[in-house]
């Protein structure tokens, strides 16, 4: 009878968590209590000095939902009371964890670090009603937290989501509001996909052509990039937007205050149209190109004459001032060699720096943008075509082409982002019956696929496991033309995908995940996000 009980228990993924507690992504450990805790307009947010910041954080969540007042106070606490508290005790939780008591006159938030807290405040506002998300009054609810007692912190520390703003541009507040939904989900990098053939989305100062002509395509494919070009249809609509350097501050700054890291992804050599575009120097043909208007892989790519490198690193010299945190995404992805195997120039140059051929070509432009980078203490990441011809020395690989090339990066002793079309593309259909769905890149990965995507490959050696930082979700939008279509797409499964990140392996569980993902949706429902139903037919 024990035996069977413990094994069931081994099944299941440990003893149910105590019910009411729809954290999510699951936490590492829920301890039921007595009692509850009940929000009142005398509740009052006690911090530490250091804490004051997250303190008047949590007022802003709380306050316009209830209508309380929710002071912040410095001080030993009294009556109902919420209190954040920086403790260097509990070090063993790690940067991002935190310890989260509910008693019955008290909520308690302790962790070593800032992150902690933070993510602590993101657990407390999913044990309260979800109306708790709403921005004015809500009359009539009681606004109780059950009591419990939580221990949490992630499994990886890289959990991230990216999101293209080129093939289609993002407004500013989108680009907000997809880091407020980032946050709540505990995840820590949004990886801005900044630049591409079809569209340059940065002002750079020193090259103002960049976004004056880059940032603009005359008009866009209708569906998809068939064989036959003679029966493409463009939609005779201009198409762009940029952000300006002020812009970008801005959202730095916003992602700053929900402990997310901004990764911008700056392409090259391949995937710059719209860069030689703007300047025609930078292509190997010096031919004019127009900002692309259709989808796939063009063979366009930059030259490799020392003025274009020169070009680039000024690029990222704008870049590395705008974004303070370690990583610069270099791109390096699908850069077609065609034009580089057949260009006279290139070839001289090739033998001039004694480069055996265009793979190694390839490496040499990478690995002259990761010396730059790391002169400046920053550190390059590249999708996984950066390992042909040999990775430079310091490289992140982001794994894409499945989870091959960060098994070999890793092995070599480099870092590794996993990020397999397989289960972290979210541009990828949701149902395989494409009918019933909205024009999509291609691919099938419902829901429960991108939940059972664990990054750790189980056949990585335990030395190299290190190297494993995390993974993210990608949503490339060739065909995801507005924010409300991100978000379709992007929800639920980024949901999915942070458990897979944060939560261990053993208290992973799709069937109670689901449970745990249906108050969250009534979550994402007020705040105004256009997630695929759950109840849409299931493939
Ligand atoms: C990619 O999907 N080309 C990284």
């Amino acid at each position: 009878m024990i035996l069977e009980a413990l094994l069931l228990l081994a099944m299941t993924g440990g003893p149910d968590d105590p019910p009411d507690i729809s954290i999510i992504p699951r936490p590492v450990s829920v301890s039921a209590a007595t009692g509850d805790f009940l929000l009142t307009p005398l509740t009052v947010i006690w911090t530490d000095s250091a804490s004051q910041g997250l303190g008047r954080q949590l007022s802003d969540y709380l306050r316009p939902a209830t209508g309380y007042p929710f002071d912040v106070r410095v001080g030993p606490p009294t009556g109902s009371a919420i209190v954040l508290e920086r403790d260097s005790s509990l070090r063993q939780l790690g940067p991002e964890g935190y310890r989260l008591a509910v008693q019955d006159n008290r909520v308690t938030i302790t962790a070593p670090e800032d992150a902690g807290i933070f993510y602590g405040l993101q657990s407390l506002r999913q044990l309260l009603p979800p109306a708790i998300f709403r921005s004015a009054p809500v009359m009539g609810v009681a606004w109780i937290a059950p009591a419990v007692l939580i221990e949490d912190y992630p499994r990886f520390a890289w959990r991230g989501a990216h999101l293209d703003v080129c093939r289609h541009f993002m407004p500013k507040e989108f680009v907000k509001k997809y880091i407020d939904l980032l946050a709540l989900q505990k995840l820590n990098s949004f990886h801005w996909h900044l630049t591409e053939d079809q569209g340059w989305r940065i002002e750079i100062k020193r090259y103002p052509r960049l976004t004056q002509v880059g940032a603009w395509r005359k008009q866009t494919l209708v569906g998809r990039a068939t064989e036959d070009q003679s029966r493409w249809v463009f939609d005779g609509q201009p198409h762009g937007g940029f952000y300006t350097q002020d812009d970008i501050r801005e959202i730095v700054a916003y992602a700053r205050d929900r402990y997310i890291n901004i990764v911008p992804e700056i392409e090259m050599p391949g995937h710059s149209q719209a860069a030689i575009a703007a300047y025609p120097e930078l292509g190997v043909t010096g031919d004019t190109v127009d900002v692309w208007t259709s989808w796939g892989v063009t063979a366009t790519i930059m030259n490799v004459e020392e003025s274009t490198i020169t070009f680039m690193q000024n690029v990222l010299s704008e870049v590395m001032e705008l974004f303070p945190g370690p990583f610069i995404h270099i791109g390096g992805d699908e850069a077609l060699k065609r034009q580089w195997q057949t260009n006279a120039r290139v070839q001289q140059r090739m033998r001039e720096l004694h480069i055996k051929d265009e793979d190694a070509l390839q490496s040499w432009f990478i690995h002259r943008m990761d010396t730059f980078l790391n002169a400046h203490g920053r550190r390059l990441v590249g999708w996984d075509e950066i390992l042909q011809g040999g990775l430079a020395p310091n490289a992140t690989v982001m794994s894409w082409r499945g989870v091959s090339g960060g098994i070999t990066a890793a092995r070599a002793g480099h870092d590794v982002v996993m990020a397999p079309g397989s289960h972290t593309y979210l541009d990828h259909y949701q149902s395989r019956d494409r009918s019933s769905e909205p024009l999509a890149i291609g691919g099938f990965t419902p829901l429960d696929t991108v939940y059972a995507f664990d990054p750790m490959p189980p056949t990585l050696e335990p030395e190299f496991r290190k190297h494993i930082l995390g993974a993210q979700a990608q949503v490339w939008t060739e065909y995801i033309k507005d924010p409300k279509q991100v978000e379709y797409m992007a929800f639920p499964r980024m949901i999915a995908l942070a458990e897979a990140l944060w939560t261990p392996v053993d208290r992973k569980n799709f069937p109670d995940f689901l449970v745990r993902l249906r108050p969250e949706l009534e979550r994402l429902g007020i705040l105004d996000v256009n997630y695929r139903p759950l109840d849409r037919p299931l493939p």
